[in-house]
């Protein structure tokens, strides 16, 4: 039997030297809470993900919830999300008073269905909330002739291209998190990004009670850190690295599982894939009745910590029927420990085990 101290995790922050360092330098400095290094942050992310400006904030959900304040969506609006993320886009809309209108997935790629999305679209429809899933771009082209403001949920994918353009750049707003697991971290953290200055305006006024002209009962402390934006900024500034050796370790995964049952990420043409999540599909026979938690129960018998890489979706959590493709992901979707500093050792294990389980 395995003991906890041999298991590879299914994630690990990339924490080096540059980032102690970075971390140590604010800490020296006396100025730890929201500072200059939160105001670079905000730019340098902005120009990374190319938009004008952005705001940053304490978590992904938070920035979620401000985008929705951004457009003045509330009480009486409708806002459309995939079933299949986490809870996140559902509470920041619940936050805002209006109505989560679930759609299903295209579960080759995991992502919302466009046509889905168009077929929920109403009167009172205000925002299309798009996660991004896996490092996977949505189908942005598609969703953006719907006509309707989209909301570039970026929490799990940065710096990849769809049809050419850089996820983050055409919805009108695009969140963030930074949380411990994401490809770039700051422990917790978020920000909200736009060309539109209005917006990003508004979000800053949301953001922070303190030196506002008047009272606003819909204000916040939901502030970012000079002490986590460093740590972002430093992260920031190995992201090609990690994005690069992310790369090579989704290829050495394709060419074991080629010889497995399993299905690999799908990367539609015109997509990047930044393969923040390795996830694969198990067959109907893998998957049967409690197989997938059997599965990973094998997979950690051996050492490595799988996950399915969403806990619920969200109409099982409501109890709404007709999502055969969130459920059919539900179902068969294993994700798989890939993260920039496994060692080579540890990939060679998991390429082993995955035979082994998986053939
Ligand atoms: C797609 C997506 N959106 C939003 C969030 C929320 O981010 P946070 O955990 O920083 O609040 C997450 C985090 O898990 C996420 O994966």
């Amino acid at each position: 039997m395995t003991t906890v101290a041999t298991m590879i995790p299914h994630s690990r922050p990339a924490i080096g030297q540059a980032d102690l360092q970075a971390a140590a330098e604010v800490l020296g400095s006396g100025q730890i809470a929201q500072g200059p290094r939160v105001e670079q942050f905000e730019r340098d992310m902005a120009t990374f993900v190319g938009v004008q400006g952005g705001v940053a904030v304490s978590s992904g959900t938070a920035a979620l919830e401000l985008a929705l304040r951004a457009l003045r969506i509330g009480m009486g609006d409708e806002v459309i999300m995939p079933s299949y993320v986490c809870a996140a886009p559902w509470l920041a809309t619940q936050r805002v008073g209006a109505q989560a209108r679930l759609v299903d997935i295209d579960v080759n790629t995991f992502n919302i269905d466009p046509l889905a999305a168009r077929l929920a679209v109403t009167k009172k429809t205000r925002a299309i909330i798009v996660p991004h899933l896996f490092g996977l771009p949505a189908d942005l082209t598609a969703l953006e002739r719907l006509g309707i403001p989209l909301i570039e949920d970026c929490a799990q994918t940065l710096g990849v291209t769809e049809q050419g353009r850089r996820v983050g750049t055409v919805g009108r707003l695009t969140v963030c998190s930074f949380y411990a697991t994401k490809a770039l971290c700051t422990g917790e953290g978020g920000m909200v990004l736009s060309n539109e200055a209005s917006l990003l305006e508004r979000i800053t006024s949301l953001r922070e009670y303190d030196g506002a002209a008047t009272l606003n009962p819909s204000s916040f402390n939901l502030k970012l850190t000079d002490l986590q934006a460093a740590l972002g900024l430093s992260q920031l500034g190995r992201f090609s690295a990690f994005q690069e050796r992310r790369a090579v370790l989704a290829a050495a995964y394709r060419d074991t599982l080629s010889s497995t049952t399993a299905v690999c990420p799908i990367v539609p043409p015109g997509r990047m894939h930044g393969y923040y999540r390795f996830v694969i599909r198990l067959s109907h026979a893998q998957t049967a009745p409690g197989g997938l938690a059997n599965m990973i129960s094998r997979l950690e018998q051996q050492g490595i910590h799988c996950r399915k890489p969403v806990f619920r979706p969200l109409h099982r959590y409501l109890d709404q029927p007709g999502f055969p493709h969130s459920d059919e992901a539900d179902r068969t979707a294993l994700s798989v420990p890939l993260y920039p500093d496994l060692t080579d050792d540890e990939v060679q294990q998991i390429q082993h085990s995955l035979v082994q389980v998986l053939s």
